[in-house]
């Protein structure tokens, strides 16, 4: 099954206005040509809908890094669904290992991000990984398989379709320490072999898998070529026009 190429820049806590405004602006004008595959940007809230603003005429997809499972209400500090769309982004990133690990979001949390972006319309981007302590205790399989099933609990065949998931090794993000290819692929296929027990083939083979984890200009034409590599979840080199747009250019 060919599945369309999904290139993701998260930018997590960087970028003033401006600055964010002058990096869309560089990335829209390196993406136009770029028909056959899929560029979304995640820049952090205060940059939304400005972001959403430069990249108006472009076919560039905007996520938010987070999101709420309510629409709205007592909750300082959380984006909800709704104001997403309305400052113009169509998915979310969910369950991020930063998240996770810094701010201590389990599966459950996760989970009720996934349905709230869900019931709202928002593309949720589930985030799974396992960090070096787990993979070097031979536990790499078990932590994913948890965050899957967890993560992804009561979430109906169709929904499913429409979701996105992003495998990112700990110990490779931030760290210039990539997954090897052969690493990846045997994580992301592990991922779609579970899905299609959770949910069918068909929708396992459809949903498209990304590998984040220091991809960058070196590394990203191996990672792209394995067969359940759909994509990238790219953290520092997205924050680099020169960099991201030699990413989403991949061959
Ligand atoms: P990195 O981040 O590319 O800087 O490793 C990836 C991510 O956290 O999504």
């Amino acid at each position: 099954m060919k599945r369309r190429p999904l290139l993701a820049g998260n930018w997590k806590m960087h970028t003033t206005v401006i600055e964010a405004c002058h990096l869309a602006a560089e990335i829209g004008a390196c993406s136009a040509h770029l028909d056959d595959r899929d560029i979304l940007l995640a820049p952090p809230y205060t940059v939304l809908s400005e972001v959403a603003h430069v990249l108006k005429d472009s076919n560039i997809l905007i996520a938010s890094q987070n999101v709420c499972w309510e629409q709205e209400g007592a909750f300082t500090g959380e984006i909800s669904p709704t104001m997403v769309k309305s400052a113009g982004g169509v998915a979310a990133i969910i369950g991020h290992s930063e998240r996770r690990r810094i701010f201590h979001e389990d599966n459950e949390m996760v989970n009720k991000r996934v349905h709230g972006a869900l019931r709202f319309g928002l593309i949720p981007i589930l985030c799974i990984g396992e960090t070096l302590e787990e993979r070097e205790g031979g536990q790499a399989f078990t932590v994913l398989e948890g965050q899957v099933r967890e993560g992804l609990a009561g979430v109906s065949p169709d929904a499913m379709g429409k979701m996105v998931v992003a495998y990112e090794p700990v110990w490779a993000i931030g760290t210039g320490k990539t997954a090897s290819k052969e690493q990846a692929q045997e994580a992301h296929a592990f991922v779609r072999k579970l899905l299609a027990e959770m949910y069918e083939k068909d929708i396992a083979d459809s949903v498209r898998i990304l590998y984040g984890g220091s991809v960058n200009v070196d590394n990203v034409n191996e990672l792209m070529a394995q067969a359940d590599i759909d994509g990238a979840l790219v953290g520092g080199a997205a924050l680099k026009a020169e960099s991201f747009c030699r990413i989403i250019n991949f061959t």
